[in-house]
This record gives C-alpha cells, structure tokens and sequence, in this order.
C-alpha cells in the first residue's frame, strides 16, 4: 500500500529524512518510533503530500506523491500532531467542516459525521463547543476528523502526546479497532510502548535514518540475548571496575550512561556474582543495580545511544 525509496528531504543544507525506504502493507498498523527531531512528522509531511521529496520515491496505492498528489490525498487521511481544530465551534461542525473541504454534504455528510462522533465516544458532547473539551476529547475528535472522507490510510502524527494514560489507552483502542476493520496505519510516536502494543511492524528513525525495521520480535532479535546491568558506584571507581568487567566471562561491553554504569553481558545471572564479589573485596558502595532482558529499549540504546525521551543532539 505505501512504498518509500530512498527518501530525502533538507531544510536549508540539513537533512530532515536521509534515505528512508520501508513498506507497509494494506491492512498493517506501522510504527515510526524516534525521539523529538527524528524526522517523523518531516516523513508524514512528504507521505501526505504537504511536502515536496528532496529525492527518493513514495508510492501510496500505486500512486506516486509527487507526480499524482490529487490521487494520494483522496486515499489517505492525516491527523496532525497539532489540534487541528476550530476550538469556538462544537464537535459536530467542526466534522462537517472538515467534511465539505473533502467535498461531502448533504444526507451522506450527516451520516458519516454521526458515525464519527459515535466512534470517537462524542455522541453526547456533539454541540459541545471544543474550547470546553479535555485534550483526550480533542484528540479524539481531532483524530475522526482525519477519517471523514473514508481514507484507506491513515497517518497519525503523535496522537497521544500531552494526555494522561487514561485518555492515551482510549486513543490506542481506537486506533486498534480501526486496524481490525482493514485500515492501513502508518503511526509515529516516542513512545516505545505504545508501538509495542499496537504496531505490527517498527520502523526506528534516528536523525532521518531507519536505524531499525522489521517485526517486535524480530528487532529485539538484532541484539541477541543480551542482558543490561545498570549500576551506580562512586565515580572514581568506575574506570578500576571496568577494567576488571572486560575480563570476566560473559562479559559483552561496558559504557557509562548519566553517571552509571552499564555492562552487557550474555547472562546477567552469571555476571552478578563478579561484580558482587569485586564491590566487596574493594570496600565499594552500591547505590543501585538493575537487570534488565532485552527489550526495544535496549535495542533502541544499542542502535542510537540514546534513550527514546533524551532530545537529538
Ligand atoms: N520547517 C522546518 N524548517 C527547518 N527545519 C525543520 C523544519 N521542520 C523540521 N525541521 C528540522 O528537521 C528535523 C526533523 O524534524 P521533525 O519535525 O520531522 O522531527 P520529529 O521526529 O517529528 O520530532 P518531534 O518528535 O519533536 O515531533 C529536526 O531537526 C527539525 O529541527
Ligand atoms: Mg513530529
């Protein structure tokens, strides 16, 4: 169903996107997951045709962006990651407004806008104006409104940001439900979670690179079986005690991260009593340890080196 090649786009001399291919199947719910600056929204933007390629190709439906927009843009449904709505007006109309821009009216219009509201659980708060609504009501409203025109895509820009988990779990049902009806989503977020238990497949954007893509499992699959252990000792001991890790076995690499260390080691339980062992016999104090199972987290710090909520440099 969407098909990107080699995908660019600059701002100035930078580039936003840098090479992005991926695909995404008619049916399947697709998560673009990468920290504030990743280039998501940029990737969205040139997929719905509100920005122009720099190069690469982008297929939606058979349909090339940048030669058949018009096409493209009656197939897909956009749900930006700023509210996009007319906040003085209520529930109701701003759907029918976004409705005639699609062209719709009438008897026809009325209907869907009903559904709409209906699935978005506003049927009761529909001459509500918007400006009294919770920020879950307005994503919610903000996200049916991408749906008005029946698209068979839908792309969702960071649905659930700036809402608390109650709200978020609401958005996400939602969202599952229309990828059981047949919808093609294509879902960006920073939040590993969410593409965990919704997406069916990943795609890790870093800087406008795919650093990632494939299934859940098969991407936690890329890091092997390796455990992280994280532990905070005084920082004056740290170089003695990694010159001490690299030489127990099982031992995959060590790193420091915000002050503590972190080993990766093929079984944690094997590690553990080493480092045991050599805090006691130097008299070091242990402020914290954790073992932690491979996870996209994991992968993710692998990949990047960064964690999913630190900013891009
Ligand atoms: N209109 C613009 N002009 C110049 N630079 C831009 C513009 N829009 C985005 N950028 C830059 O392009 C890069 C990618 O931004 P983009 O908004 O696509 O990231 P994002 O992954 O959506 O981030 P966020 O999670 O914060 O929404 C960033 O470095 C950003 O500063
Ligand atoms: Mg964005």
């Amino acid at each position: 169903m969407i098909e990107v090649r080699d995908l660019v786009k600059k701002y100035g001399p930078q580039k936003a996107v840098d090479g992005v291919s991926f695909d995404v199947a008619r049916g399947e719910l697709f998560g673009l997951l990468g920290p504030n600056g990743a280039g998501k929204t940029t990737t969205i933007g040139v997929l719905s045709t509100l920005l122009r390629a720099d190069g690469g190709q982008v297929r939606i439906g058979g349909h090339d962006v940048a030669t058949a927009p018009s096409a493209v843009r009656r197939l897909i449904g956009v749900v930006p990651q700023e509210i996009a709505l007319y906040t003085d007006l209520n529930a109701r109309d701003n759907l029918v407004f976004w409705g005639r821009l699609h062209g719709l009216g009438g008897a026809a219009l009325n209907r869907r806008v009903e559904e709409l509201l209906v699935l978005a659980d506003l049927a009761d708060q529909a001459r509500r104006r918007v400006e009294t609504f919770s920020g879950g009501m307005m994503r919610r409203l903000n996200l049916v409104a991408g749906l008005i025109h029946q698209p068979e895509v839908l792309f969702l820009d960071e649905p659930t940001v700036g809402i608390d988990a109650q709200a978020r779990s609401r958005i996400l049902e939602l969202i599952a439900d229309l990828g059981r009806q047949g919808l093609t989503v294509i879902y960006t977020t920073h939040y590993l979670e969410e593409a965990e238990q919704l997406c069916d497949r990943i795609g890790v954007i870093d800087r406008g690179r795919l650093v990632a893509l494939g299934d859940k499992e098969s991407l936690i699959g890329q890091i092997g079986d390796v455990d992280l252990i994280r532990l905070a000792i005084p920082a004056d001991r740290h170089e003695a005690f990694t010159a001490a890790c690299l030489g127990w076995e099982g031992c995959v690499g060590v790193g420091e991260r915000r002050g503590r260390i972190e080993v990766r080691a093929r079984d944690g339980g094997q590690l553990l009593p080493h480092i045991q062992a050599w805090l006691e016999a130097g008299g070091v104090p242990l402020e914290q340890l954790e073992v932690e199972r491979p996870n996209l987290e994991t992968l993710y710090l692998n990949l990047t080196g960064r964690g999913l909520r630190e900013e891009a440099p």
